[in-house]
């Protein structure tokens, strides 16, 4: 990639070529490389021009939008389609997403947010592309410190599609349960960026440090320790929170999250990232670094549509069955819908279940301890410690293993180079 966005316009309509090429002309950084009329257009032209960015009409005579996208994937992996609709209807997003755009675009739009939009693509695909390079160089270069055994620790990612499920409940137990195994430095990273609430269960002191911080500190270089970053709990654990404000998050980018994470992982044994439920680049860089994900559902409706479309991205990401994990909160819950139902539903088993004890959690919660800590012969501390011995079972990756995982990461980045958007 060169410093100059190289920009593709794919749109049937001659007027709508002629306008955006405009448009665009009055960018000092975009260039306009050519304009497609068609789907076959398109894909010829970018094979030729490779092109950083491709601008795609989603309604095209003969081959649209979306079978346009699909095949550039394959033909020239490296262009970012942004897709433009008259539509915004969520079927078109979530096709449009499947086949590998990027952004998606409803017509009319203002230049700015045409070319903001052509900006922030380009610059997210050069940060997946760092990505995707950094962690086989650094395996390359053997760099990778102290854990306590030596090696690399797990990543496990608490996620969910949607919120309220108890993703920040469960992350904070699971660490506090882990650190009680013993032999093993076990971190807990609050990935709510915007409204974490990790601080708030463990009765942490807003006014710590955060990873606020230590991404303002990242940009003028690495830090040679986290210590004044980490806070250490009473369990064990070594938390790194949220901001205390959401205009600090704004300053957090995805380079920055993957980077910590990765940074966490060479210190400690396990590291446990609470995520937010919006599928953003940092998000994304965080699940893709995971060496495992435990997805949270719950027994409604919208949960469980939520996870049937989380698995179908899943899969486009190329994620190994192995590396997500269906954890069932509030499993017990008498709702009507029945854990068989939910199973047949998704077409996947559940791993694993929690009970729901509003009781023991809310006390918990509003006493800022864990309810592993204070009501430990709970079933629902049961729960967790179960979950806690089966993730800490998973070994830690060994450097040659990790940076076999990493190649063969990229191989399906470049091969499926399918991605999600940043839904805003
Ligand atoms: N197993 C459970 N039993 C009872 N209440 C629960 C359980 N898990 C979570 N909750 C409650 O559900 C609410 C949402 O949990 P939270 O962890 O904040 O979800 P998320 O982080 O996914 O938004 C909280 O009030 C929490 O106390
Ligand atoms: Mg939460």
């Amino acid at each position: 990639m060169t410093d100059r966005i190289k920009v593709l316009i794919v749109d049937d309509i001659p007027e709508t070529r002629d306008h955006l090429t405009k448009l665009l002309g009055f960018e000092s950084d975009i260039d306009v490389v050519g304009a497609a009329a068609s789907g076959a257009e398109a894909v010829t032209m970018a094979v030729a021009l490779v092109p950083d960015v491709v601008l795609m009409d989603i309604n095209m005579p003969d081959m649209d939008g979306i079978a346009t996208t699909e095949l550039l994937a394959v033909k020239c992996p490296t262009a970012a389609v942004v897709m433009m609709s008259v539509q915004g209807e969520a079927d078109y997003l979530r096709r449009s997403m499947l086949a590998g755009a990027r952004e998606f675009l409803v017509k009319p739009f203002s230049s700015d947010e045409l070319t903001a939009s052509i900006r922030q693509v380009w610059a997210r695909e050069r940060d997946k592309q760092s990505r995707i390079t950094a962690p086989i160089a650094a395996a390359a270069a053997g760099a990778s410190t102290a854990s306590t055994s030596g090696e690399p620790g797990i990543v496990v990612a608490i996620f969910s599609p949607k919120g309220g499920v108890g993703r920040t409940t469960i992350a904070v137990n699971l660490a506090v349960a882990a650190a009680s195994l013993g032999g093993r430095r076990v971190a807990l990273m609050d990935a709510s960026f915007q409204f974490g609430d990790v601080g708030v269960l463990l009765n942490l002191n807003p006014k710590n440090k955060s990873i606020a911080d230590l991404a303002n500190q990242l940009e003028a270089g690495e830090p040679d320790e986290l210590d004044s970053y980490v806070i250490n709990h009473s369990s064990g654990v070594r938390v790194l929170l949220a901001p205390s404000s959401p205009e600090q998050a704004e300053l957090i980018t995805a380079a920055h999250a993957r980077r910590v994470v990765e940074r966490l992982r060479a210190e400690n044994d396990l590291v446990v990232v609470d995520c937010p439920s919006s599928f953003n680049d940092a998000t994304l860089g965080i699940l893709d670094s995971a060496d495992l994900i435990l997805t949270l559902l719950s027994l409604e409706i919208t949960s469980i549509k939520n996870m049937r479309l989380f698995l179908e991205v899943a899969e486009q990401l190329g994620y190994g069955a192995g590396k997500i994990r269906l954890v069932l909160n509030r499993a017990d819950s008498t709702l009507g819908i029945r854990v068989a139902d939910v199973e047949h539903s998704i077409g996947r088993k559940v791993d694993h279940t929690i009970v729901s004890d509003g009781r023991s959690v809310v006390y918990a919660l509003n006493r800022g301890v864990p309810f592993f800590l204070s009501n430990r012969e709970a079933q629902v501390s049961q729960d967790v410690l179960r979950l806690a011995t089966a993730v800490v079972g998973t070994a830690p990756a060994t450097a040659s293993t990790a940076s076999a995982a990493a190649e063969s990461k990229t191989k399906d980045k470049a091969a499926a180079k399918k991605s999600l958007f940043a839904w805003r």
